[in-house]
């Protein structure tokens, strides 16, 4: 029998988009084709006009500007929450207590102790979870996390990774609510951090300890938008001219649980580099280098069998032998190329099976927060100039997590 699944958007900005996208396509999954039919029922954003232009877009029935429409409405299971992230404290404790499963964007709310809060909420309600973690999802990634498994590179040692964009390299950028930590929680360390954490915990497990971080804010000042802003503008301002309070650019060395160690750079101003996630990881008998410009490949080095002739990596072009790449683009064949809408489908596929009993969340909102325990924690590095180890960490915002709830 086939089960429908209503779903809604909350957010219609960039990354509710996205998702939005991800539903329209999620049933080319072979389990969920036939099994489950996804209702489009709504989109909503307090920005009446671009709700309802998503909507159209998308194939959504309705567009509605505030939750509560979608909170009283029985045809919606899931939802979907792509908003400013001071938005998440308070949107998603409704939502979920109106029985509605839950897929977040990152970063889960603005600190760590709230994206605690919220997966202990979560936790309770006994609805499935999601936090948005695309880029683990590629292929390329998927297959690299495999091939370190089976020690194809042998002991990991250490790596450099990165998450590079320009979104914010123009100095003329409006002054948008990334801008400002009362909204934000911070800059580049969360708007894109905990994706590259994100990729390096689900490739090397979990991060143990940030060693130390720096922290720079570039473009002290931004002009302040007119209207709204969708994503990263453009928009008609002010003429006036406000402060930046978040990070651009952020270096952080971490050391994961297993002695791995390296540093992530994470920058908003990266002239040049639209967007660029990746690393280079260094084993005892290997190396891999990964770049999302080529989604769909990563060069591998292995020193076994010796060659002193021909020796050096090799490109390894991933295809449809990995799930999130047979089931997600039109044509699945190697060489043809998935990317970032694919990281966004593969997702929604998974909650909506989770929904469905098929499978359960790779990505809950306990791995949102553990992203965010790294993130803060090299909020808190940068800050107090020393190392911050995460178990600690974790146990302090527990502590007082339970004594505020008395839990
Ligand atoms: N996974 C990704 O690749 C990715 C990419 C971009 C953004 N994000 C994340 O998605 C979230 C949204 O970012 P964005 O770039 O889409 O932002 P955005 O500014 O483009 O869109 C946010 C939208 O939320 C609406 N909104 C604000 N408060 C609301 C409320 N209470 N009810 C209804 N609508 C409300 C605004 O009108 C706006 O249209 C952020 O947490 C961000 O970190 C993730």
């Amino acid at each position: 029998m086939t089960e429908r699944i209503g779903v809604a958007v909350v957010g219609a900005g960039m990354a509710g988009q996205a998702h939005a996208y991800g539903y329209r396509n999620a049933t080319m999954h072979p389990d969920l084709a036939g099994r489950v039919a996804v209702d489009l029922v709504a989109v909503v954003d307090a920005n009446k006009e671009l709700a309802e232009s998503t909507a159209a877009r998308y194939g959504f029935a309705t567009a509605h500007a505030d939750i509560q429409a979608i909170l009283d409405d029985p045809a919606v299971d899931a939802v979907s929450v792509a908003l400013p992230n001071n938005q998440y404290i308070g949107v998603i404790p409704r939502l979920l207590a109106a029985g509605k499963h839950v897929m977040a964007e990152k970063p889960l709310g603005r600190t760590a102790a709230e994206a605690l809060q919220l997966a202990r909420t979560a936790e309770k309600s006994g609805l499935v979870h999601a936090i948005s973690f695309s880029w683990r999802r590629l292929a390329a990634v998927e297959g690299i996390a495999k091939l370190v498994r089976e020690g194809a590179i042998g002991e990991p040692r250490h790596f450099s990774a990165w998450y590079l964009t320009d979104y914010a390299a123009n100095p003329e950028a409006p002054l948008s609510w990334r801008y400002d930590r009362a909204l934000a929680g911070g800059g580049a360390i969360l708007d894109i951090g905990p994706h590259i954490v994100s990729v390096l915990e689900h490739v090397l497990g979990r991060t143990g300890r940030v060693v130390a971080a720096d922290m720079r804010t570039v473009v002290p000042e931004r002009p302040v938008p007119a209207g709204a802003v969708v994503g990263h503008g453009p928009v008609a301002t002010t003429g006036e001219r406000g402060p930046v309070t978040t990070d651009d650019v952020t270096t952080a060395i971490t050391e994961f649980a297993s002695g791995v160690t390296g540093h992530i750079t994470v920058s908003r101003v990266a002239t040049g580099v639209p967007n660029s996630l990746g690393f280079h990881l260094i084993g005892s008998t290997g190396s891999i280098r990964f770049d999302s410009v080529h989604p769909d490949e990563f060069e591998l080095f292995t020193s076994s069998p010796p060659n002193g002739v021909t020796n050096g990596s090799r490109t390894v072009i991933v295809g449809p032998e990995y799930d999130s790449f047979a089931h997600t683009i039109p044509m699945p064949a190697r060489g043809v190329g998935s990317g970032y809408g694919a990281g966004f489908v593969a997702q929604v596929q998974e909650f909506l099976g989770a929904i469905a009993g098929n499978g359960t969340m790779q990505t809950d909102f306990f791995t949102g927060y553990r992203a965010m325990l790294v993130c803060s924690a090299a909020q808190r590095a940068a800050a107090t100039a020393s190392a911050v180890d995460l178990a600690a960490l974790d146990t302090e915002l527990r502590a007082a997590s339970s004594a505020l709830t008395g839990g």
